[in-house]
């Protein structure tokens, strides 16, 4: 047993003086290793008499476990110290300066979602969000649209193959399906805009295959057209950053809304350029009404108990109003020129406190 004692603080000390992880497997192999000096007094085991081995045999397993257990610790904080200094080595400094920054820009679209958004946020509005891979039932049935009815040429929709239900899905085409998840899924008083891409199969000087609108919606007990009149107006005087703007409501024809209504603002067009908010021409800007009892009833609302109103814009057609910029295709060409020019420099964006065009490069 002494012996065995011995043993074991030799090779601890010589764990503890081993500096490097070659040396360290050279006494693994030497002690533990199949000709090893442990493995050795083991193997005598066998010729021991069943007295001497039952002393023997637990006090040689104590020390084979002592020295496995110290080597791999050794080996364990030599690869930590390997490794920190690695690391310590390899270290970059990830800050960077200003001016690299400063040639990046951002697109026109982001800016002005995010001005949408802190508009409508203003005024109490969330974001909501759905898929742009839709099904026939939200993007068309639920807003009462229902197959074959003629509104759905309209939408010059992408489909999907049938998938191995005969599904169809579709790209989204407008916003609007985002009305009817979110009263699927929220109770009411609700109150929501709901930005992103959508779809339809057209492209010329101001429609490009994707394009981006947002959808708004208020469902509440009380809620009435002159809300969303109001509610519009503020958005518009903001959104341009004038104090007065011309507005006027046409009558007009969406399945999932009654009344409809569209929109225009005053502009006047002189010299090639655009005043918005007054003069005798006048633009039209989006789409609007009060939502049909059929969307409220498909989308589980109670209709004789709720009602509200939505809109739906285009958020590319208002950057080209408000930014002045002339063909909608250039958006999505990725040129670095046109980006340069109409981009905004990422630590200089406009926000509603400061002015919310003040920035613009
Ligand atoms: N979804 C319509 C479109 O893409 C826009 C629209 C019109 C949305 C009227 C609305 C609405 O919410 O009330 O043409």
């Amino acid at each position: 047993m002494q012996d065995i004692d011995a043993l074991r603080n030799e090779i601890l000390e010589q764990v503890t003086n081993t500096g490097n992880l070659d040396a360290l497997e050279q006494l693994r192999v030497a002690e533990l290793g199949k000709k090893g000096r442990i493995s050795g007094l083991m193997k005598g085991l066998g010729g021991m008499s069943p007295e001497e081995r039952q002393t023997a045999g637990p006090a040689l397993n104590g020390l084979k476990n002592d020295v496995a257990d110290a080597i791999q610790n050794a080996k364990d904080a030599l690869e930590n110290a390997a490794l920190d200094a690695r690391l310590a080595g390899e270290t970059i400094d990830i800050t960077l300066p200003v001016a690299p920054l400063a040639q990046g820009t951002l697109h026109p679209i982001s800016q002005v979602l995010d001005e949408i958004t802190e508009i409508f946020a203003e005024m109490g509005f969330t974001v909501a969000e759905g898929p742009e891979i839709e099904n026939d039932f939200y993007n068309f049935t639920a807003l009462n649209i229902p197959a074959e009815h003629p509104a759905r040429q309209m939408h010059d929709t992408f489909y999907f193959d049938a998938d191995e239900n005969g599904e169809r899905k579709v790209l989204r085409t407008h916003t609007s399906p985002v009305q009817v998840r979110t009263m699927e899924t929220s109770k009411p008083p609700l109150r929501i805009i709901a930005p992103g891409r959508t779809y339809r199969c057209d492209s010329d000087q101001t429609h490009t295959p994707m394009f981006h609108q947002v959808e708004g919606l208020v469902i509440d007990e009380k809620t009435h057209m002159g809300h969303l009149k109001g509610c519009l107006e503020t958005f518009c005087k903001a959104f341009f950053e004038i104090d007065n703007v011309k507005m006027r409501f046409r009558p007009s024809y969406f399945p999932f809304t009654e009344p409809s209504a569209e929109m225009d603002i005053g502009c006047s067009r002189k010299d090639g350029e655009m005043r918005i908010g007054e003069g005798d021409d006048w633009l039209e800007i989006l789409g609007c009404g009060m939502v049909h009892p059929k969307v409220l009833e498909y989308s589980g609302i109670d209709s004789s108990r709720y009602q509200g109103f939505a809109f739906g814009m285009g958020i590319d057609r208002l950057a080209m109003l408000k930014y002045g910029i002339p063909d909608l295709r250039a958006f999505f060409d990725t040129d670095l020129r046109w980006l340069r020019h109409y981009g905004f420099r990422t630590l200089d964006v406009p926000t509603l406190g400061q002015g919310i065009s003040g920035g613009s490069s």
